[in-house]
């Protein structure tokens, strides 16, 4: 199980590193844009110098032709680093970006996945990973969870490398569903983890204990 965040500020990536065991960072254009006025390859380098080279780095393209998605692509390659997974919609002219960038050896990451058939297309271009939108599928009335157990399923009958990063979510229970369902990996804005550790439970119990230990040994640790 890989978890991602989805994010590209550069104080949350580097406050989560130290507590999450971060696989990735992804990002998107409305993802980038919240971080206002930036050099965006210097940004994007920045997120790189955090993660390491054993953490990988998704970057999305902007332009919506098949000539401008390979060109965005090239620029992001050569100007971040090589290792990069470009994140390509799959749309009509996405799905071939993905195949000539795949025929070249990049890292893709299939995304605005909302269908079946747009992974099943995805996992064919054989896409590195491929990224279904949970909470927009679900807002559309479709059926995330069944969707990602047939991408699983497909991958499995296809014994194919691609690996499903789900993505879009917008509370803890939708990304424990994906997972379950079946995907390999999940990134989340950080408010998700924040949701996460919310439970008041959690604080509770670990007062708790020091509580108890204080009261028969005087101190609040061990190591004193
Ligand atoms: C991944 O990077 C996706 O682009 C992202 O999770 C989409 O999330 P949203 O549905 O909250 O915009």
């Amino acid at each position: 199980m890989e978890f991602m965040l989805d994010t590209a500020n550069l104080e949350e990536i580097s406050t989560f590193v130290k507590i999450v065991p971060v696989a990735g960072v992804t990002s998107n254009p409305s993802i980038i844009k919240k971080e206002g006025e930036i050099n965006f390859f210097e940004h994007m380098k920045s997120i790189r110098q955090i993660i390491g080279f054993e953490s990988s780095l998704h970057v999305q393209v902007v332009a919506e032709t098949y000539g401008g998605m390979l060109a965005d692509a090239k620029m992001i390659l050569s100007q971040i680093d090589d290792q990069v997974y470009i994140k390509v919609p799959v749309s009509q002219v996405g799905l071939r970006a993905i195949k000539e960038l795949k025929k070249q050896g990049v890292n893709v990451t299939a995304t605005a996945i909302y269908t079946k058939f747009q992974a099943y297309l995805a996992i064919a271009a054989k896409a590195d990973y491929i990224a279904p939108y949970f909470n927009r599928m679900e807002n559309l009335n479709s059926d995330a969870c069944e969707a990602i157990t047939e991408m699983s399923r497909e991958i499995e009958r296809t014994n194919s490398q691609t690996k499903i990063l789900a993505a879009s979510f917008k509370n803890v229970k939708q990304v424990n569903s994906a997972l379950e369902c079946g995907a390999h990996a999940a990134t989340m804005g950080v408010d998700i983890i924040n949701q996460a550790f919310a439970n008041p439970s959690i604080q509770k119990a670990v007062t708790d204990f020091s509580t108890d230990w204080q009261a028969v040994n005087g101190d609040t640790t061990i190591a004193t």
